[in-house]
């Protein structure tokens, strides 16, 4: 079997070839498709943008629509499946209840499960971008014991979340474009950032020749935690925390640098990324329009900022190359929008959906792929010899 290489947590180890995203981390570029993802951010829609990383180009208006179509035709979901959703606990994670919900898909379109017949996996495609909005928007009305509110193709996709989010029961809902172009931005954003923890998740269980449905279940759960999607809680949480207690900004940066158990400036750093985060350079903006749209001067901005600042300019973030990436602004922009902090994940996950499908698809079109299976270095016990109990 040869030499075994240890490379914990992946530092060097590239998985895949890919001709999805692409990374320059010393550089700060971030291009899906070799679209800078500046311009994408600027002029493009989620659902383009899902085209985009699915199919490898942008489409002609036509393909546009009717993707779009196919998509919005699916939003609905089986009643049985609402019943599946309203009965977890109303204090379940909206994450859990996501990635219950998608993992039992198959269960219900056994016709999209197979791997390799490409019809089944473009219906399982569309399925899975027209449901997820949807189960995380029921998720969100389970959470406040709120009844669920079906989809309105007809508004569009982000719109129709945001009704489907918020709407009171009976009443019109008014979409406000400023609200809705903001989250599309950060949808798209979020849409793929190549071999990250649950994208890698994701293709190391379709590499068993799981279903789609099963990989982006697995997906999911990797992204709540912490490290990954689930900063974007964790940031809100750190900051309340600052909100609330009596220490100023600079006693939790002390107890950050001192390396207190648990304690990171949740919302920096990144595995790739050693100058700064591009996406993290848009959303701050957004964060600034955002609230002043909505007319809030939210004090948990104010202790971000500070906390920024004093990173930027303190050596143990200079010389660790930390910088704010991605998560760190977008829970202010999710709370301003009305969305509870355990909300901000699910969002992340309805974003990254596409970059989770068209990853999950690449791999397996590539006659080369092989099951993931990574190697180990064995450090327990030599051989020794089985004892009775009474010999222990
Ligand atoms: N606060 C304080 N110290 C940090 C932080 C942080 N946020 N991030 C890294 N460090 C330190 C770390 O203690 C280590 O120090 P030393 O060299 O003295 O041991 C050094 O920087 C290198 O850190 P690492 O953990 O080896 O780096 P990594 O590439 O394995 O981790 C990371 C990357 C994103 C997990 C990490 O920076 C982190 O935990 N950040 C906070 C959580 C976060 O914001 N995650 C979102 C990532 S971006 C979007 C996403 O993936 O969802």
């Amino acid at each position: 079997t040869g030499l075994v290489t240890l490379d914990s947590g992946f530092m060097n180890t590239a998985s895949c070839e890919s001709k999805i995203t692409y990374i320059d981390g010393d550089e700060g570029i971030l291009r899906y498709r070799g679209y800078p993802i500046e311009q994408l951010a600027a002029q493009s829609s989620f659902l383009e943008v899902a085209y985009l990383l699915i199919h490898g180009d942008l489409p002609s208006s036509e393909e546009l629509s009717q993707f779009t179509e196919r998509v919005e035709r699916h939003t609905h979901l089986h009643d049985n499946f609402k019943n599946l959703i309203g009965a977890f606990p109303t204090d379940a994670h909206p994450m859990a209840v996501l990635s219950s919900a998608v993992s039992a898909l198959p269960g219900y379109y056994p016709e999209s499960v197979d791997p390799f017949d490409s019809h089944a996996v473009e219906l399982a495609t569309v399925l899975l971008l027209a449901k997820l909005p949807t189960i995380a928007a029921y998720a969100f009305r389970q959470s406040r014991g709120q009844e669920m509110i079906g989809p309105d193709p007809s508004l569009g996709y982000v719109p129709d979340f945001l009704r489907m989010s918020f709407s009171t029961n009976g009443e019109p809902y008014e979409v406000d474009d400023a609200l809705v172009q903001a989250l599309n931005l950060l949808l798209i954003l979020h849409a793929d950032h190549e071999q990250n923890c649950s994208t890698s998740t994701v293709r190391i269980v379709g590499s068993a020749h799981a279903n789609l449905y099963a990989s982006v279940s697995a997906g999911i759960g990797a992204l709540s935690g912490p490290l990954h999607g689930g900063a974007n809680e964790a940031v809100l949480a750190m900051l309340s925390e600052i909100q609330a207690s009596d220490d100023d900004v600079d006693t939790y940066m002390d107890r950050v640098k001192n390396k207190e158990k648990g304690v990171r400036l949740m919302g920096f750093g990144h595995r790739v990324y050693k100058n700064y985060d591009p996406r993290a350079a848009i959303v701050k903006k957004v964060a600034d329009k955002v609230l002043a749209r909505l007319g809030q001067s939210d004090e948990l901005l104010d202790i971000a900022k500070r906390l920024e600042e004093i990173a930027l300019s303190d050596d143990y973030f200079i010389q660790r190359k930390l910088y704010p990436n991605v998560d760190f602004y977008t829970g202010l922009i999710y709370k301003a929008m009305g969305f509870p902090t355990n909300m901000f994940t699910p969002l992340f996950a309805v974003g990254r959906a596409p970059g989770w499908v068209a990853q999950w698809r690449e791999m397996m079109e590539d006659p080369t792929t092989k099951i993931g299976r990574p190697r180990q270095v064995y450090t327990g016990s030599p051989s020794r010899d089985y004892l009775g109990i009474n010999e222990r």
